[in-house]
């Protein structure tokens, strides 16, 4: 299959090609997006052969569940059984990264909710995705547009690594913002919330909104093999490299100085702040961001752990994230790309 690629700015709307993709997607076939999060590959939410042919062209199993994309937070009404708790999330963080796990009605196909009775829905802030969702008059399926096993997109070149030849067309819409994909919560009966996945929108600020958030376990935890994850999701291994990923825990300077030792050794790949950057040796440097910076941290990671993944690295170190705020969706994103491998320093 042929792949259009159409760059997409603000200088750029090109809303003419955004009505064409509007319409691959009412035809039933697949187009890759940018978000506010990562890219999604994304489809016809009401058509189960759209959701057959999303797992088909990302080698994903079809029991993990995909995300309805709505373009207005009162939307959910129609695909998804809302409740006062849902309102409350939409009026603090849509259009924007949450994703809500509601009941779902049965005008969404079983293929796209992966058998559950339940559907995650996101209303996404990026004017693309607005855009597309509008135009195409149906909510969109969508995971995220890398093959299954590899890390998440953030920009249109790694989408185009993972699915060209494999969908019609990809939208460019630049790098990700945000550059780790959405917080998913799901609301429990009693009006809680459990925090599924971090991402964009950090525990604190949930519960600024909803007093009671529990964070899943297997958030920050390794499964035992007979533990059912909350999440199917959560089962699968994910964002991982070839090299092994070993996570670094100590005090700073102890850190850098393993790290230099290390470079002597062997050709290590290091996802390294800004900070070390005058003090290791240039070759095989992939730096994320400032210490301190966890923003520039989450928009650059997948990108560094793809390009640490291309080079000739036998092993990839990184530093093991705090756990709070946005370092909390770093923790959960880099400690499954380390199998769960940390490091103490001493
Ligand atoms: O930021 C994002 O959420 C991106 C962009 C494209 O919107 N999408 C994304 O989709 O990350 P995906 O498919 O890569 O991740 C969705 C996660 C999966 O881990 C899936 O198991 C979980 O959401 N999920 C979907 N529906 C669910 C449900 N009904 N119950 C529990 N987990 C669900
Ligand atoms: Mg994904």
């Amino acid at each position: 299959m042929n792949t259009e690629i159409i760059s997409i700015t603000d200088k750029n709307p090109q809303e003419s090609a955004l009505a064409r993709a509007a319409r691959i997607i009412q035809s039933g076939e697949l187009i890759a997006f940018p978000t506010e999060t990562v890219y999604g590959l994304g489809g016809n939410g009401l058509d189960a052969e759209a959701a057959h042919k999303i797992y088909a062209a990302k080698g994903r199993p079809s029991d993990n569940p995909l995300i309805l994309h709505i373009a207005f937070p009162t939307d959910a009404e129609k695909y998804a059984e809302v409740s006062p708790v849902y309102t409350l999330l939409a009026k603090a963080f849509m259009p924007g990264p949450l994703t809500v796990i509601l009941p779902k009605k049965a005008i969404v196909p079983r293929s796209v909710t992966g058998g559950l009775d339940t559907v995650a829905i996101r209303c996404p802030s990026h004017p693309v995705a607005h855009r597309l969702i509008e135009l195409a008059g149906v909510p969109i399926a969508a995971p995220s547009a890398n093959l299954s096993g590899k890390p998440s997109p953030t920009e249109a070149s790694h989408v185009i690594r993972d699915l060209s030849g494999r969908i019609p067309m990809i939208l460019d819409g630049g790098s990700c913002e945000i550059g780790l994909e959405s917080t998913i919560v799901k609301i429990e009966a009693d009006g809680s919330l459990t925090l599924l996945r971090p991402g964009g929108i950090t525990y604190d600020a949930l519960c600024m909104v909803v007093p009671k958030v529990k964070v899943a376990d297997a958030v920050t935890k390794q499964l035992a093999e007979n533990e059912r994850p909350l999440s199917p999701g959560m089962k699968y291994r994910h964002y991982a490299p070839t090299a092994p990923v070993v996570l670094l825990d100590g005090a700073p300077e102890k850190v850098l100085s393993f790290l230099q030792d290390e470079q002597k050794k062997r050709a290590c790949a290091i996802l390294c702040y800004m900070e070390e950057l005058d003090f290791l040796t240039p070759r095989l440097l992939f730096p994320v961001g400032g210490r301190n910076d966890l923003k520039a941290q989450a928009q650059s990671l997948f990108r560094c752990l793809r390009e640490a993944d291309l080079s000739e690295a036998e092993i990839i170190y990184a530093h093991l994230p705090v756990q709070t705020g946005m370092g909390l969706a770093l923790y959960n994103r880099m400690i499954r790309a380390a199998a769960h491998t940390v490091q103490q320093i001493s």
